[in-house]
């Protein structure tokens, strides 16, 4: 790993993209694994706008479960080791395409939630946004209008918030060290951020325990997160030290 690093500053721009994996360790699951959620669910049933209209109950009664299990959980040794990657670095941007808000409560700042974060909700007709309490009535309305409101989520179908998708394909374009972790690389626009960063000749690092499409382009990196990344965490440390 040390060679990895060995061009690298307390100024190089530092990019991290995340997806399921790396809270997989704090007991949330993962999409599309063996006990993935989209295998006992149908997305088309409970994360596409035609679902939410045509059964509301069941969409909020799915996220208030997912909900309820990422209040559980807690951030484990992968999301701190973000924490403190981005306190070593000046320019550190971390682009996450989880919901679960485990990024947050460990403590990391210069966040892009590219999908949305389970413990917001927003307003069906005007799209305020609003911070869910941890019970929530199982059919929540908007406290301004009253209209019905729903999960903060990008649900399939959806378009990304266009503020986080423009500074994260800013921040991926920049990067000189690009580094995804715990991601199947499936789900685009946020996949086609490492290849944006590949293409504009960033270093790619991948952290997941199974190789990936990207993997084509990425230098591979075998393991848990929670593992692997405080390992990388005491290299950019060393790195810095001597550089
Ligand atoms: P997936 O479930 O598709 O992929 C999870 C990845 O994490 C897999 O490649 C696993 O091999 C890897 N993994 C498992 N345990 C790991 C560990 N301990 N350390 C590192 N990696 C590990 O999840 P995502 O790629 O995040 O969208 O899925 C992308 C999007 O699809 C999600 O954001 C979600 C889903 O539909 C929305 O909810 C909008």
């Amino acid at each position: 790993m040390k060679e990895l690093f060995d061009k690298l500053t307390q100024v190089s721009r530092f990019t991290v993209l995340t997806g399921a994996g790396i809270s997989a360790e704090s007991g949330v699951p993962t999409f599309r694994g063996k006990e993935g959620l989209w295998k006992k669910h149908k997305p088309e049933d409970l994360a596409t706008p035609q679902a939410f209209t045509r059964n509301p109950e069941l969409v909020w009664e799915w996220y208030h479960y997912r909900r309820e299990m990422a209040e559980k959980a807690s951030p484990n040794p992968g999301h701190y080791a973000l924490v403190e990657l981005e306190a070593l670095l000046a320019n550190f941007t971390l682009i996450t395409q989880n919901v679960d808000n485990l990024h947050v409560r460990a403590g990391s700042k210069n966040l892009l939630e590219l999908h949305g974060n389970i413990f917001r909700a927003r307003c069906s007709r005007d799209g305020m946004v609003f911070q869910l309490p941890s019970t929530s009535e199982t059919l929540p309305h908007c406290p301004a209008c009253g209209e019905l409101l729903r999960p903060d989520i990008v649900w399939f179908g959806e378009a990304l918030p266009e503020q986080e998708m423009k500074r994260a394909a800013a921040a991926s374009i920049e990067a000189d060290y690009f580094l995804v972790v715990g991601t199947s690389g499936l789900v685009y626009p946020a996949a086609g951020l490492p290849l944006l960063a590949h293409q504009n000749l960033a270093m790619i690092i991948e952290i997941n325990p199974e190789k990936t499409p990207l993997s084509e382009f990425t230098v591979y990196c075998p393991g848990k997160a929670s593992e692997i990344l405080p390992l990388l965490v005491e290299t950019v440390k060393f790195q810095l030290s001597v550089s």
